[in-house]
């Protein structure tokens, strides 16, 4: 654990943080942080399981 320095194209550092979740669903509006906009967007990284019934189903199980 530490900080990262994010920088422009200059190297002037525009933000530090300690604790951060990059974007990857495209839909936040504090890029490139994850602001949990995802969730209601309804992305799902593909190759993600994400309910226990789909686990079940993806192991041949009846859910
Ligand atoms: S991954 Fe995009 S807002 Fe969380």
């Amino acid at each position: 654990m530490g900080t990262v320095d994010f920088v422009d194209m200059d190297g002037n550092v525009i933000d530090t943080r300690t604790d951060f979740s990059l974007c990857r669903c495209g839909f936040s509006k504090d890029m490139p942080f994850c602001d949990s906009s995802h969730k209601a967007a309804g992305f799902a990284a593909e190759g993600y399981i994400s309910k226990k019934e789909d686990v079940k189903e993806e192991n041949g199980e009846k859910a």
